[in-house]
C-alpha cells in the first residue's frame, strides 16, 4: 500500500483505487425500524441528534414514515412501514432494526449507477429524478452485502432541507448535540468464507482498495476469532471494514450477529468526535450504554504497550480509565475509541465513538480486550 501526501485537507489519496466512481462523502444512513417516532426520540435524547426533516402521511406518503436527524455532517434517516404488506416491514420482521441504506454523495448518480452495474453490481434503484420547489435530486442504488444498499445521491442542483418530498421538521424538543461530527467508518459483517468475495466486490465494482487486513491469528481471544479487511475509496473519505467469523472454541460475536440479524449487514457505525471525553461523558449522562470496561491492568499497560509516554497524551489516562475509553496507536499517532452495547434488543447494530490523534488504524491493539468484553456480554445472553 502506498499513501501519497495529504492533498485534500484530511483526505489521504490511495494509489490503486480507481476514480471511475468519485465519492464525495457519506450522504446519509437510513435505518429501517419498528417504530421510527420512538427511535427518533431515542437518537435525539441519547445521542444528541437534531430534528431536520420529516416525510409521512402529512406529506402525501401512504406506506411509510421517515424522520431525518442531523448532527454536524451525520444524517440519520429512521424509516418505518405503515402497513404490514411492505418491503420495509418485511425487512424489519427479518432483521429487526438495522441499517438498510448507506447513501453516498456523488456528482453524477446516473454515471455512478452505470459504472457500478456494468462492473456487476445488482441494481436496487434505476437513476430517478425527484424535484420540488428547491430543485432536483437524482438518486440511484445498488445492493451490497445481504439486503444492504448503497444509494448514490446527486444533490448539486438542490437547496432543500433533505430530499424532495421531505418537509423541515421543526420540533420544540431539541436536546443539545454531544459533539459527533462525521462518520469515520461503517463495518459490515458477512457470512463464513464471504469476506474475500466482498473485498473483491468493493475493488472491482466500486474501485476501492484494501488497505489493512487482520487475520484470525491477530484477532482472537481464548474462545473466538474473526477476520477483517478494511476497504477505502480513493480519497479515503469512505472506509468499510468487512468482517467474517473464524473458527474458535465458542461462538464469535460475528456469528452471534449473523444469527440474530439473519444474514449479513452493518455491524457498527463509527462516528468521530474532537473531544471524546466530553462526548462520552454526555452520552453516559443521557443513558447510552457502553461495553463493560477492560481489566484494570489495561490502563497501566497503555504507555508501554503503545510505546508512548503518558506525557505525550493530551488526555489524562486516569480520565480515560474512568470512562473506559480504549487507546491504540500506530506510527502516525494514537486514537481513542469506545463501543456502545447494541442499540436494539437483538445483539446486532452498535456504535463506536472515535477520536483520531493522527492514527489511521481501527484499534487492532484493542481487539483482544474488546472481544473479551463482548464475550462477557455474550455469556450473559447465553450466546457464547
Ligand atoms: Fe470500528
Amino acid at each position: 500500500m502506498a499513501i501519497k501526501n495529504v492533498e485534500y485537507g484530511l483526505d489521504k489519496i490511495f494509489e490503486g483505487a480507481q476514480d471511475f466512481l468519485p465519492l464525495l462523502g457519506t450522504d446519509y444512513v437510513e435505518l429501517y425500524v419498528g417504530n421510527a417516532k420512538q427511535a427518533a426520540h431515542y437518537y435525539k435524547t441519547a445521542f444528541g441528534f437534531q430534528s431536520l426533516a420529516y416525510a409521512g402521511l402529512e406529506t402525501g406518503l401512504r406506506d411509510r414514515t421517515s424522520y431525518v436527524l442531523q448532527q454536524q455532517k451525520i444524517k440519520l434517516v429512521l424509516t418505518t412501514a405503515l402497513k404490514a404488506e411492505s418491503p420495509i416491514g418485511e425487512h424489519v420482521k427479518k432483521h429487526g432494526d438495522g441499517v438498510k441504506v448507506i447513501a453516498l454523495w456523488v456528482d453524477d448518480a446516473r454515471a455512478a449507477f452505470l459504472e457500478t452495474t456494468k462492473r456487476g453490481a445488482r441494481p436496487y434503484l434505476e437513476p430517478t429524478e425527484e424535484r420540488d420547489e428547491h430543485g432536483v435530486v437524482v438518486r440511484s442504488g445498488i445492493y451490497t452485502y445481504g439486503e444492504t444498499v448503497h444509494m448514490f445521491i446527486e444533490r448539486k442542483a438542490y437547496s432543500g432541507v433533505f430530499l424532495p418530498g421531505f418537509k423541515p421538521w421543526v420540533s420544540e424538543y431539541n436536546p443539545p448535540s454531544v459533539g459527533l461530527k462525521f462518520i469515520d467508518h461503517m463495518v459490515g459483517n458477512v457470512g463464513w468464507g464471504e469476506m474475500n468475495t466482498w473485498v473483491n466486490w468493493y475493488e472491482s465494482v466500486m474501485g476501492f482498495v484494501n488497505f489493512l487486513s487482520f487475520d484470525d491469528k491477530q484477532i482472537h481471544t481464548e474462545y473466538s476469532a474473526l477476520m477483517s479487511k478494511v476497504m477505502s475509496n480513493g480519497n479515503g473519505r469512505i472506509k468499510f471494514p468487512i468482517n467474517e467469523p473464524a473458527k474458535g472454541k465458542k461462538r464469535s460475536q460475528i456469528e452471534e450477529y449473523l444469527d440474530f440479524y439473519e444474514g449479513s449487514g452493518v455491524q457498527h457505525i463509527a462516528v468521530a468526535t474532537d473531544d471524546i471525553i466530553e462526548t462520552v461523558s454526555a452520552l453516559k449522562a443521557r443513558g447510552v450504554e457502553f461495553l463493560p470496561p477492560p481489566p484494570q491492568s489495561y490502563y497501566n499497560e497503555v504507555p508501554s504497550r503503545l510505546g508512548i509516554h503518558k506525557s505525550q497524551f493530551k488526555e489524562d489516562i486516569e480520565t480515560l480509565k474512568d470512562l473506559s475509553i480504549l487507546v491504540d496507536a500506530d506510527e502516525e499517532g494514537y486514537l481513542l475509541q469506545i463501543f456502545t452495547k447494541p442499540v436494539e434488543d437483538r445483539p446486532t447494530l452498535f456504535f463506536e465513538i472515535i477520536q483520531r490523534m493522527g492514527a489511521r488504524g481501527f484499534g487492532a491493539g484493542n481487539f483482544k480486550a474488546l472481544f473479551e468484553s463482548i464475550e462477557r456480554e455474550q455469556a450473559l445472553r447465553g450466546t457464547l
